[in-house]
Protein backbone atom coordinates (compact mmCIF):
# COMPACT_ATOMS: atom_id res chain seq x y z
CA UNK A 1 0.00 0.00 0.00
CA UNK A 2 2.68 2.40 0.93
CA UNK A 3 4.37 2.22 -2.10
CA UNK A 4 0.74 4.05 -3.92
CA UNK A 5 1.21 7.13 -2.20
CA UNK A 6 4.40 9.27 -0.99
CA UNK A 7 5.28 10.75 2.12
CA UNK A 8 4.85 9.50 5.35
CA UNK A 9 1.72 7.43 7.28
CA UNK A 10 0.47 8.11 10.79
CA UNK A 11 -0.23 4.96 13.13
CA UNK A 12 -3.87 5.62 11.51
CA UNK A 13 -2.56 5.34 8.18
CA UNK A 14 -2.88 8.74 7.37
CA UNK A 15 -0.47 10.26 4.38
CA UNK A 16 1.34 12.91 5.70
CA UNK A 17 2.06 14.87 2.48
CA UNK A 18 5.25 16.80 2.05
CA UNK A 19 4.97 20.57 1.06
CA UNK A 20 5.56 20.22 -2.26
CA UNK A 21 2.85 18.33 -2.52
CA UNK A 22 0.37 21.28 -2.08
CA UNK A 23 1.26 22.26 -5.81
CA UNK A 24 -0.03 19.29 -7.14
CA UNK A 25 -3.04 19.44 -5.34
CA UNK A 26 -3.82 23.02 -6.00
CA UNK A 27 -3.97 21.91 -9.76
CA UNK A 28 -5.69 19.33 -10.08
CA UNK A 29 -8.57 20.93 -7.35
CA UNK A 30 -8.72 24.16 -8.97
CA UNK A 31 -9.68 22.04 -12.28
CA UNK A 32 -12.33 20.63 -10.55
CA UNK A 33 -13.72 23.88 -9.08
CA UNK A 34 -13.43 25.47 -12.44
CA UNK A 35 -15.53 22.68 -14.21
CA UNK A 36 -17.97 23.47 -11.38
CA UNK A 37 -17.62 26.84 -12.56
CA UNK A 38 -18.15 25.90 -16.62
CA UNK A 39 -21.17 23.88 -15.71
CA UNK A 40 -23.25 26.25 -13.72
CA UNK A 41 -23.81 27.75 -17.00
CA UNK A 42 -25.61 25.17 -18.10
CA UNK A 43 -28.10 24.14 -15.44
CA UNK A 44 -31.06 25.22 -16.23
CA UNK A 45 -34.80 23.66 -17.03
CA UNK A 46 -34.67 20.94 -19.79
CA UNK A 47 -31.30 20.17 -19.74
CA UNK A 48 -30.51 16.45 -19.35
CA UNK A 49 -28.39 15.29 -16.61
CA UNK A 50 -26.45 13.43 -19.19
CA UNK A 51 -25.71 16.50 -21.87
CA UNK A 52 -24.35 18.21 -18.66
CA UNK A 53 -22.27 14.83 -17.39
CA UNK A 54 -20.90 14.95 -21.18
CA UNK A 55 -19.83 18.91 -21.14
CA UNK A 56 -18.16 18.10 -18.17
CA UNK A 57 -16.03 15.15 -19.23
CA UNK A 58 -14.76 17.07 -22.46
CA UNK A 59 -13.58 20.18 -19.99
CA UNK A 60 -11.68 17.86 -18.16
CA UNK A 61 -10.09 15.90 -21.18
CA UNK A 62 -9.63 19.27 -22.77
CA UNK A 63 -7.65 20.48 -19.56
CA UNK A 64 -5.44 17.56 -19.70
CA UNK A 65 -7.07 15.48 -16.97
CA UNK A 66 -8.71 12.37 -17.12
CA UNK A 67 -12.27 12.11 -15.03
CA UNK A 68 -11.39 9.91 -11.28
CA UNK A 69 -15.05 7.94 -11.92
CA UNK A 70 -14.63 6.86 -15.52
CA UNK A 71 -14.31 2.91 -14.90
CA UNK A 72 -14.39 3.51 -11.38
CA UNK A 73 -16.05 0.25 -9.80
CA UNK A 74 -17.98 0.19 -12.73
CA UNK A 75 -19.00 4.06 -12.60
CA UNK A 76 -19.14 4.85 -16.04
CA UNK A 77 -19.79 8.66 -15.86
CA UNK A 78 -17.13 11.59 -15.36
CA UNK A 79 -20.28 13.30 -12.93
CA UNK A 80 -22.21 12.23 -10.29
CA UNK A 81 -25.79 14.33 -10.56
CA UNK A 82 -28.03 13.99 -7.85
CA UNK A 83 -31.56 15.76 -7.63
CA UNK A 84 -33.67 16.90 -5.01
CA UNK A 85 -34.29 13.60 -2.90
CA UNK A 86 -31.40 11.79 -4.25
CA UNK A 87 -28.70 12.01 -1.71
CA UNK A 88 -25.51 11.17 -3.16
CA UNK A 89 -24.27 9.11 -6.70
CA UNK A 90 -26.78 9.80 -9.12
CA UNK A 91 -26.55 8.58 -12.39
CA UNK A 92 -26.34 11.03 -15.36
CA UNK A 93 -29.60 9.85 -17.84
CA UNK A 94 -31.98 11.44 -20.36
CA UNK A 95 -33.73 12.84 -17.29
CA UNK A 96 -34.45 16.42 -17.56
CA UNK A 97 -34.26 19.07 -15.33
CA UNK A 98 -37.07 20.91 -14.29
CA UNK A 99 -38.20 24.41 -12.48
CA UNK A 100 -37.79 24.33 -9.08
CA UNK A 101 -35.27 21.35 -8.95
CA UNK A 102 -32.00 21.55 -6.61
CA UNK A 103 -29.10 19.29 -7.64
CA UNK A 104 -25.67 18.43 -6.43
CA UNK A 105 -22.93 17.96 -9.20
CA UNK A 106 -19.81 15.93 -7.79
CA UNK A 107 -16.81 15.91 -9.87
CA UNK A 108 -13.08 14.27 -9.25
CA UNK A 109 -10.36 14.92 -11.49
CA UNK A 110 -6.58 13.63 -12.16
CA UNK A 111 -4.33 15.89 -13.03
CA UNK A 112 -0.49 15.02 -13.26
CA UNK A 113 -1.49 12.01 -10.60
CA UNK A 114 -3.33 14.26 -8.02
CA UNK A 115 -7.58 13.42 -7.18
CA UNK A 116 -9.27 16.73 -7.43
CA UNK A 117 -13.00 15.90 -5.55
CA UNK A 118 -15.95 18.44 -5.32
CA UNK A 119 -18.96 18.94 -5.42
CA UNK A 120 -21.78 22.19 -5.21
CA UNK A 121 -25.55 22.63 -5.45
CA UNK A 122 -27.15 24.35 -8.25
CA UNK A 123 -30.76 25.45 -9.08
CA UNK A 124 -33.52 25.63 -11.70
CA UNK A 125 -35.87 28.38 -12.11
CA UNK A 126 -37.69 29.51 -8.88
CA UNK A 127 -36.91 27.50 -5.38
CA UNK A 128 -39.56 26.82 -2.73
CA UNK A 129 -38.21 28.42 0.39
CA UNK A 130 -36.99 25.45 2.56
CA UNK A 131 -35.34 24.08 -0.59
CA UNK A 132 -33.45 27.78 -0.78
CA UNK A 133 -32.82 26.76 3.04
CA UNK A 134 -31.61 23.21 2.95
CA UNK A 135 -28.96 24.52 0.13
CA UNK A 136 -27.71 27.92 2.57
CA UNK A 137 -27.59 25.35 5.91
CA UNK A 138 -25.77 22.70 4.07
CA UNK A 139 -23.37 25.03 2.74
CA UNK A 140 -22.91 26.66 6.38
CA UNK A 141 -22.25 23.10 7.23
CA UNK A 142 -19.73 22.30 5.42
CA UNK A 143 -17.79 25.03 7.08
CA UNK A 144 -18.61 24.76 10.42
CA UNK A 145 -16.77 21.88 9.69
CA UNK A 146 -13.76 23.77 7.85
CA UNK A 147 -13.04 25.91 11.02
CA UNK A 148 -12.67 23.44 12.97
CA UNK A 149 -9.66 22.06 10.96
CA UNK A 150 -6.16 23.01 12.06
CA UNK A 151 -3.28 20.94 13.92
CA UNK A 152 -3.92 19.45 17.05
CA UNK A 153 -7.62 19.32 16.85
CA UNK A 154 -9.34 16.05 15.81
CA UNK A 155 -11.54 14.73 13.06
CA UNK A 156 -14.20 14.26 15.46
CA UNK A 157 -14.34 17.53 16.33
CA UNK A 158 -15.24 18.37 12.44
CA UNK A 159 -17.93 16.00 12.35
CA UNK A 160 -19.18 17.59 15.80
CA UNK A 161 -19.20 20.58 14.44
CA UNK A 162 -21.10 20.19 11.61
CA UNK A 163 -23.91 17.85 13.15
CA UNK A 164 -24.44 20.61 16.22
CA UNK A 165 -25.08 23.38 13.24
CA UNK A 166 -27.43 21.17 10.99
CA UNK A 167 -29.35 19.80 14.07
CA UNK A 168 -29.51 22.96 15.75
CA UNK A 169 -31.59 23.83 12.30
CA UNK A 170 -33.82 21.24 12.99
CA UNK A 171 -32.17 19.47 9.78
CA UNK A 172 -30.48 16.14 9.68
CA UNK A 173 -26.98 14.53 8.91
CA UNK A 174 -26.41 11.46 6.50
CA UNK A 175 -24.99 8.91 8.29
CA UNK A 176 -23.99 6.50 5.21
CA UNK A 177 -21.65 8.32 3.62
CA UNK A 178 -18.69 10.15 4.83
CA UNK A 179 -15.72 12.32 3.59
CA UNK A 180 -12.02 10.92 2.85
CA UNK A 181 -8.62 10.79 2.93
CA UNK A 182 -7.27 11.52 -1.01
CA UNK A 183 -3.93 12.92 -2.85
CA UNK A 184 -2.57 10.43 -5.50
CA UNK A 185 -5.20 8.01 -4.63
CA UNK A 186 -8.95 8.81 -5.01
CA UNK A 187 -10.33 6.96 -0.92
CA UNK A 188 -7.69 6.51 1.58
CA UNK A 189 -7.62 6.50 5.44
CA UNK A 190 -9.73 8.02 7.10
CA UNK A 191 -13.15 7.95 7.15
CA UNK A 192 -14.31 11.66 7.36
CA UNK A 193 -17.37 11.11 9.46
CA UNK A 194 -19.92 14.52 8.94
CA UNK A 195 -21.26 13.76 12.66
CA UNK A 196 -19.40 12.61 16.01
CA UNK A 197 -17.93 13.68 19.45
CA UNK A 198 -15.62 16.45 20.16
CA UNK A 199 -12.25 15.88 21.21
CA UNK A 200 -12.71 12.06 19.25
CA UNK A 201 -10.52 10.46 16.48
CA UNK A 202 -7.26 10.80 14.65
CA UNK A 203 -5.14 14.36 15.74
CA UNK A 204 -4.83 16.72 12.57
CA UNK A 205 -1.39 17.01 11.42
CA UNK A 206 -0.13 18.94 8.59
CA UNK A 207 0.34 17.15 5.28
CA UNK A 208 -3.41 15.47 5.85
CA UNK A 209 -4.76 16.04 2.40
CA UNK A 210 -8.88 14.64 2.87
CA UNK A 211 -12.51 15.84 1.49
CA UNK A 212 -15.67 17.10 3.74
CA UNK A 213 -18.62 16.48 2.35
CA UNK A 214 -21.60 16.71 4.01
CA UNK A 215 -24.89 15.62 3.13
CA UNK A 216 -27.92 17.47 4.97
CA UNK A 217 -31.77 16.13 4.78
CA UNK A 218 -35.24 18.12 5.51
CA UNK A 219 -36.12 15.04 7.18
CA UNK A 220 -34.64 11.65 8.74
CA UNK A 221 -30.93 11.15 7.88
CA UNK A 222 -31.81 7.31 6.81
CA UNK A 223 -30.58 6.66 3.12
CA UNK A 224 -31.34 3.58 0.85
CA UNK A 225 -29.29 2.65 -2.36
CA UNK A 226 -31.39 1.86 -5.41
CA UNK A 227 -31.33 -1.34 -8.14
CA UNK A 228 -28.87 0.79 -10.36
CA UNK A 229 -26.31 0.29 -7.07
CA UNK A 230 -25.52 3.87 -7.21
CA UNK A 231 -28.39 6.24 -6.14
CA UNK A 232 -28.58 6.86 -2.73
CA UNK A 233 -31.98 8.54 -2.04
CA UNK A 234 -33.51 9.58 1.67
CA UNK A 235 -36.03 7.22 2.73
CA UNK A 236 -38.45 8.96 3.57
CA UNK A 237 -38.29 10.86 0.27
CA UNK A 238 -37.43 14.56 1.56
CA UNK A 239 -35.23 16.53 -0.09
CA UNK A 240 -31.01 16.48 0.12
CA UNK A 241 -28.50 18.90 -0.16
CA UNK A 242 -24.46 18.26 -0.24
CA UNK A 243 -21.10 20.67 -0.66
CA UNK A 244 -17.63 18.68 -1.05
CA UNK A 245 -14.13 20.91 -0.97
CA UNK A 246 -10.77 18.94 -0.74
CA UNK A 247 -8.72 20.26 1.54
CA UNK A 248 -4.78 19.90 2.91
CA UNK A 249 -3.58 20.98 6.77
CA UNK A 250 -0.98 23.25 6.86
CA UNK A 251 1.21 24.29 9.91
CA UNK A 252 -1.42 26.94 11.33
CA UNK A 253 -4.80 26.09 9.89
CA UNK A 254 -5.31 24.48 6.27
CA UNK A 255 -5.79 25.52 2.45
CA UNK A 256 -9.08 24.91 0.66
CA UNK A 257 -8.13 23.43 -2.20
CA UNK A 258 -11.43 23.35 -4.97
CA UNK A 259 -12.66 26.57 -3.80
CA UNK A 260 -14.23 28.54 -6.80
CA UNK A 261 -11.72 30.74 -9.03
CA UNK A 262 -15.02 32.68 -9.87
CA UNK A 263 -15.98 32.63 -6.23
CA UNK A 264 -19.28 30.80 -7.78
CA UNK A 265 -19.44 28.74 -5.07
CA UNK A 266 -21.80 29.96 -3.44
CA UNK A 267 -25.25 28.60 -4.38
CA UNK A 268 -26.90 32.36 -4.88
CA UNK A 269 -24.29 32.89 -7.33
CA UNK A 270 -26.70 32.53 -10.38
CA UNK A 271 -29.48 35.57 -8.82
N1 LIG B 1 -16.82 11.98 -5.93
C1 LIG B 1 -17.42 11.05 -5.02
C2 LIG B 1 -16.83 11.34 -3.67
O1 LIG B 1 -17.00 12.42 -3.21
C3 LIG B 1 -17.22 9.63 -5.40
C4 LIG B 1 -17.98 9.26 -6.61
S1 LIG B 1 -17.62 7.66 -7.04
C5 LIG B 1 -18.63 7.40 -8.35
O2 LIG B 1 -16.11 10.59 -3.06
F1 LIG B 1 -18.21 6.32 -8.88
F2 LIG B 1 -19.86 7.34 -7.94
F3 LIG B 1 -18.53 8.41 -9.20
CO1 LIG C 1 -15.27 12.81 -2.09
CO1 LIG D 1 -16.91 13.95 -4.71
Amino acid sequence: MRGQTQGRLTKDGITLHDPSDFEGMRASCQLAARTLDMIGEHVKPGVSTLELDTLIHEYIEANGATSATVGYRGYQHASCISLNHVVCHGIPSDKRIKDGDILNIDVTCILDGWFGDTSRMYKAGKLARRSERLIEVTHESLFQGIEQVKPGNTFGDIGAAIQRYVEKQRMSVVRDFCGHGLGRVFHSAPNVLHYGRWGTGPVLEPGMFFTIEPMVNLGRPDTKVLADDWTAVTRDRSLSAQFEHSIGVTEDGCEIFTLSPANKFHPTWTD
